[in-house]
């Protein structure tokens, strides 16, 4: 129980301490532009969680405004507040347009005040041609009718304004992720946009996809857009951010101007972790045999031309030990997970072996019988994780309480999740509660029940606690010591830095698909591995 005393340190260290400014660095305030969109005292909460509290944000014409922080921060939450995906009566606070105060109560009154939103997880129609998509619902019409060819013309000019490469008539669905970005960019073009808030726009970008990206960014300010920029890249704020704020916890942090790099990058990363306590680490464990071997694991790029998801990942479990994978969003740790899992669009190359024996993971039940046990995240929500749907995700649960002769055996069933709801204090009326009426962390701890029951040989938790509460995190990450000290091999994939540090033994960072970095906890830093995590020209960071 050594852990819980740690994470109450850890949570009032990240209350407490505020990073240190560096005098080099102008704050905002010193520059008198007039402002031209502003987000008020905003707040938001999801049930228990604060996503925003009291956030405060002010943003100018001819000027790219990032928006850092860890996961969980409350980034996407802050854009979608802004763009009208959460109208305005469901949160505090205002949005303001020119000082005017605006009412939103859905994205469409959003677009009509000019601000768009490109989300993290587009959702392109992908029938509907590039034409459509920018002119859809203002078509131009003649005689009652829609005017095709005026249409065409004025996307096809839209395109070459842009330099896009893309024919109007081009299907949506057929063009890359890049592109279709760029389609939206163009289409908020059309309609007047003065706000335009992108989510996380390179994660799943090449670097010259990401170069074309930047280059329209910059086109864009100079014709006087106000841009809001989420990135976990650091590299990237402080090639094109003019300004940057940093959340943490749903507050703004810190928020500083353009400056020299290095410097803005330490103040970031200081901002982001919030914290100079060092995390404590597992400590003393036994390492036993090598149970789970990924060797040279190359996965092909999810859209053609793009980067590939995985290249060349090696990396070894063995019993006893908790092997933290960490990476952000597009870093490649849904297509390891995937491919452990044997759930890849396409077969992954380079070997997995289980016990020193090479497997072959074709399918999720092929993992199953070799003895892989998962744990996914609680993603549902946010439908983020490409490799593995949500009926996926519950077609995996309910194949792992299958015995291993195949059958199911309903009443050892019930007597099992009788013992582990009482082990886990899970509060329900009763067993027949449907999982959906149960709280996030109470599922949560559905979910884990059920993956003991099938007695792995290698457990691999997905960002475990994402969206459960303080008290549940604790109690998952219990479990997880627990299983590593009854000798299975644990592997942890997250997002969570925090997470990562108070769980794993070993850390292994992933970015673009590529291993970059492999440490002892007990000898890194957040700094140092969040560093990593976001780029590699600034490993030569401090940790002081
Ligand atoms: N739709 C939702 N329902 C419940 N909780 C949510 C929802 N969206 C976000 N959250 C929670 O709000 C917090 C902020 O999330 P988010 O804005 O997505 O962070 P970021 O984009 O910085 O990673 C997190 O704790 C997240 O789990
Ligand atoms: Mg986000």
């Amino acid at each position: 129980m050594t852990k819980l005393k740690e994470i109450e340190v850890t949570m009032g260290a990240a209350k407490m301490d505020d990073s240190s400014n560096t005098s080099a660095l102008r704050n905002p305030g010193d520059d008198d532009r007039p402002v031209l969109f502003e987000a008020a005292d905003v707040s938001k909460n999801f049930e228990a969680t604060r996503a925003l509290d009291h956030v405060t944000v002010q943003f100018q014409r001819h000027d790219v405004h990032a928006i850092v922080g860890e996961n969980g921060a409350g980034k996407s939450t802050l854009v979608k507040v802004i763009s009208g995906v959460y109208g305005s009566n469901t949160h505090e606070g205002e949005l303001r347009l020119e000082g005017r105060k605006l009412s939103i109560h859905n994205i469409a009154e959003a677009e009509a005040n000019g601000i768009f939103l490109v989300p993290q997880d587009l959702q392109v129609v992908a029938e509907l041609s590039v034409a459509e998509n920018i002119f859809l619902n203002r078509e131009p019409h003649r005689l009652g009718v829609v005017d095709w060819k005026k249409m065409l013309a004025d996307a096809k000019k839209l395109m070459d304004d842009f330099r896009i490469d893309c024919s109007p008539t081009d299907a949506m669905g057929h063009l890359s992720t890049a592109k279709q970005k760029l389609v939206i960019i163009t289409r908020a073009m059309a309609r007047g946009v003065r706000v335009l808030a992108l989510d996380e726009p390179t994660a799943a970008l090449t670097e010259t996809e990401t170069q074309i990206l930047f280059d329209y960014v910059l086109e864009l300010k100079n014709r006087g857009i106000s841009i809001i920029y989420i990135s976990h890249r650091l590299d990237e704020i402080t090639n094109i951010a003019d300004r940057i704020t940093v959340l943490r916890d749903g507050r703004v942090v810190d928020h500083l101007e353009r400056g020299d790099p290095i410097a803005v990058t330490q103040r970031v990363v200081r901002a982001m972790v919030g914290r100079n306590v060092k995390l404590q680490s597992r400590k003393g464990y036994e390492r036993g045999k090598a149970k789970l071997e990924v060797q040279d694991l190359s996965l092909e790029p999810l859209n053609r031309g793009g980067r590939p998801q995985l290249s060349s990942i090696t990396l070894s479990v063995h019993s006893g030990e908790i092997v933290g994978v960490f990476g952000s969003v597009g870093s490649g740790t849904d297509a390891l997970v995937g491919s452990l899992l044997g759930m890849t669009n396409v077969r992954p190359t380079g070997t997995i072996s289980v016990d020193g024996k090479t497997v072959s993971l074709r399918s999720p039940s092929d993992a199953i019988k070799a003895g892989v046990g998962y744990l996914p995240a609680d993603r549902g929500r946010d439908a983020i994780f490409p490799v593995l749907s949500v009926a996926q995700h519950i077609t995996l649960l309910m194949l792992s309480i299958v015995s291993t002769g195949g059958v199911l055996r309903p009443r050892g069933e019930a007597a099992l999740a009788k013992s582990y709801i009482d082990q886990f204090s899970i509060k329900i009326s009763s067993s027949d509660d449907l999982i959906g009426q149960l709280s996030g962390g109470n599922q949560q701890k559905v979910v884990i029940a059920r993956l003991l029951a099938s007695d792995p040989k290698i457990f691999i938790f997905h960002d475990p606690t994402q969206g459960v509460d303080i008290a549940t995190k604790k109690e998952v990450y219990d479990v997880i010591d627990e299983l590593a000290k009854a000798g299975k091999a644990v592997m942890v994939v997250s997002s969570d830095l925090e997470e990562i540090f108070l769980t794993a033994d070993r850390i292994v960072v992933l970015r673009a698909g590529a291993l970059m970095g492999h440490y002892r906890s007990a000898e890194t830093t957040e700094e140092e591995v969040l560093s990593v995590a976001t780029a590699d020209t600034l490993r030569d960071i401090g940790h002081n």
